[in-house]
């Protein structure tokens, strides 16, 4: 008789890792997430946080997260469906909304949830969901709990995403679906050929900006700022709390009806709790301070482009990212391995990213700032990787 636990002992990779001091991941960080962070008693330079703005251990998003926790306890122990929703959530739906540009806006517990919940309820049996290869695996699973059909295109090709939408039968439902800012590579979708092209094929348009809220666009609001599609163009906007806003949430904007049925359908909303009050005040709090004050970003580009170009100088292929993600190409996956390894004993913490994450041979560390890095910090990230590059070959 098969033993469902017999996959979970035979898996040794991890293990393997471990006990060649290459295993990357898990990092028990012991201090806030800063420009620098403690990791066994030791500093590291942190260079591969999602904190973008560096709202994490913001002082007035620490206070409004400790209001919240005064006026409303830790916790509102439920579904907000039934007994957990607040004033504090529905305030800041209604904000999300107005800083996307849509009419209406609703919250989930995490990102994740958000795609589940979303894509789960709108696709159905028949429909179709048109995915660039690329796209943040919360949103492939969303599709494979739904009831209706995944396409993918290849990443970022306008001619394949063609390709396949005219290989879909014509009066079946069609909604694209594609990152804002990729995750792993930094490179930004091609909106507006996108939206012509969806419409050429009656498809509705959903855009993940988790990468891309607070971060691009004249002001922050994302991709379809960024690139001048905030008249109705992207039907669905979605995003996280976890990055920019530095605390942990999902949300959606779009039309008020759209909304309303979600809200009573999305089954990763309605079957979880809701995020507690104290993150909804931080992420409250963040939507004003991006808003409010654009020096942040502007400090953020200004590091990053600093970062790129030292690396960029020592030979290192940085693809084609014009976000404050910087993939840096290492090779195989040993290479990146070992260049994790050299950075950690140099004090640099940064994210390995091997196949099958990417296509092989791609491998790359991924490299992000926050806006509250300072330029020595930038350079000693540079001094690393050049050391680190040269010892293991990877650059002359
Ligand atoms: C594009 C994208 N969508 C969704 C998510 C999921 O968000 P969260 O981690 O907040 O659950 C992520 C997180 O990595 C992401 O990069």
């Amino acid at each position: 008789m098969a033993d469902i636990f017999e996959k979970c002992r035979n898996y040794k990779d991890a293990k393997i890792a471990m006990r060649m001091g290459i295993y990357g991941y898990f990092q028990p960080i012991e201090s806030a997430q800063g420009p620098e962070v403690m990791l066994g008693g030791k500093k590291y330079i942190m260079a591969g946080s999602n904190n973008y703005l560096g709202l994490a251990n913001d002082p007035e998003m620490k206070k409004a997260a400790l209001e919240a926790v005064e006026k409303y306890g830790t916790g509102v122990a439920g579904s907000r469906l039934l007994n957990g929703n607040t004033k504090l959530a529905d305030n800041l739906e209604a904000k999300l909304a107005k800083f996307k540009r849509k009419q209406a806006g609703l919250l989930f517990a995490t990102g994740y949830q958000m795609n589940l919940g979303v894509v789960s309820c709108l696709i159905k049996k028949g429909d179709y969901a048109i995915v660039d290869k690329l796209d943040h695996a919360s949103i492939l699973d969303g599709i494979k709990m739904s009831e209706g059909e995944m396409v993918r295109f290849k990443h970022n090709d306008m001619a394949d995403l063609e390709r396949v939408l005219a290989k879909i039968p014509e009066d079946a439902g069609k909604l694209i679906i594609v990152d804002g800012v990729f995750s792993m590579e930094g490179d930004i979708c091609p909106l507006p050929d996108i939206v012509k092209i969806g419409k050429k094929y009656g498809a509705r348009i959903m855009v993940d900006d988790a990468h891309a809220t607070g971060i691009i666009g004249k002001t922050g609001r994302g991709t379809c700022e960024h690139f001048g599609l905030e008249n109705g163009e992207v039907d669905l906007i979605v995003g996280t709390c976890s990055k920019t806003f530095a605390t942990v949430g999902g949300f959606v904007v779009g039309d008020e009806d759209i909304i309303h049925y979600m809200r009573h359908n999305a089954r990763s909303q309605i079957f979880s709790a809701s995020m507690p009050p104290s993150c909804i005040a931080s992420i409250t709090k963040a939507l004003e301070l991006i808003e409010n004050d654009t020096s942040r970003r502007d400090n953020l580009f200004r590091l990053t482009a600093k970062l790129k170009k030292g690396l960029e100088e020592l030979g290192y292929d940085l693809g084609t990212s014009t976000t404050p993600i910087l993939p840096v190409h290492v090779g195989s996956n040993e290479n990146c391995f070992k260049m994790w390894r050299a950075l950690h004993e140099m004090g640099i913490f940064a994210n390995p990213v091997i196949s099958p994450a990417v296509p092989p041979g791609r491998a790359l560390m991924r490299l992000t700032l926050m806006a509250t890095h300072t330029d020595e910090h930038v350079q000693k990230i540079i001094d690393a990787f050049a050391q680190a590059g040269r010892s293991i070959g990877i650059i002359k």
